[in-house]
């Protein structure tokens, strides 16, 4: 399937606006592309309890599964601190890395961006290599 990265970026920037970050104030974005052309977005959401705090990444990975979709072609994540001119290169966190890998064949994307015109894109093995996932259970 041919991935519009630039268009699942600005779904994730926009997305980022939703971010609930009291005690971080980093605030991070995600679109996921499903792989029958769908977009489910997310932000981060935290909790005063820390713990409880979920990610972009997850935020947007739950709200696709409970509606019943589990294929993905790639996820646009944009990140840094609240108010910043720039934004980093955001990282998936490993617990978020783990959660894509459940989902996830090999060849799903994953769109670090810093803007619509400046992003590195990897796929799951090379961020997440040696993954411990279903086929270790499940054959
Ligand atoms: N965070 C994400 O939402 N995604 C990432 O890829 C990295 C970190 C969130 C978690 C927490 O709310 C804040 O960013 C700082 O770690």
């Amino acid at each position: 399937m041919e991935i519009n990265y630039q268009e699942l970026i600005k779904y994730a920037l926009s997305m980022r606006k939703m971010s609930y970050t009291p005690y971080t104030h980093f605030n991070v974005g995600a679109a996921l592309l499903s792989a029958d052309g769908r977009v489910f977005t997310g932000c981060n959401i935290e909790n005063a309890a820390l713990t409880p705090s979920n990610c972009a990444e997850r935020t947007a990975f739950f709200k696709a599964v409970s509606e019943g979709v589990k294929d993905f072609a790639a996820i646009a994540v944009v990140g840094g601190p609240e108010g910043a001119d720039e934004l980093l290169y955001c990282s998936p966190c490993g617990v978020c890395r783990q959660v894509m890998s459940e989902f996830c064949h090999d060849d799903f994307k994953i769109i670090m961006a810093k803007s619509e015109d400046e992003y590195k894109v990897y796929t799951l093995p090379e961020i997440l290599p040696e993954r411990f996932g279903p086929s270790d259970l499940l054959s």
